[in-house]
């Protein structure tokens, strides 16, 4: 969330993860690294890519109004986790 690293943070901007430089590996660390690093990183990423690509093949997702606008992150929560959650509606598609 650091301006210095991540210009407007607050913003929906995914190409910001295009930078592979070496600088850019130690500023986002989702899994740590170094001799310590996640051995999990990778698994993870896969399970999430196949998850999500299942949703978004299989519904239209749209957000639901219980999710509170604009988002406020929960200080009580162990990760960086939006106040009240994020709530969807998803709707099945007939393929
Ligand atoms: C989105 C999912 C995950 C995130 C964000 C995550 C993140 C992390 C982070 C930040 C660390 C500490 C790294 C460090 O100290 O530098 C860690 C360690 C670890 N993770 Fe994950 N992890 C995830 C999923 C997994 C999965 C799926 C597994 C196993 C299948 C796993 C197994 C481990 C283990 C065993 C360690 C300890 C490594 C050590 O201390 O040598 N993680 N993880």
């Amino acid at each position: 969330m650091n301006p210095k690293h991540f210009p407007s943070p607050e913003k929906y901007m995914p190409e910001r993860f295009l930078d592979k430089s070496e600088a850019a590996k130690y500023v986002f660390m989702p899994f740590g690294t170094g001799p310590r690093t996640c051995p999990g990183g990778r698994f993870a990423m896969m399970q999430l890519k196949v998850g999500i690509t299942q949703l978004i093949r299989n519904f239209e997702v749209t957000l639901n109004e219980k999710t509170r606008q604009p988002i406020k992150y929960d200080p009580f929560h162990f990760l960086l986790y939006p106040k009240g959650g994020v709530w969807i509606n998803c709707k099945k598609i007939d393929l």
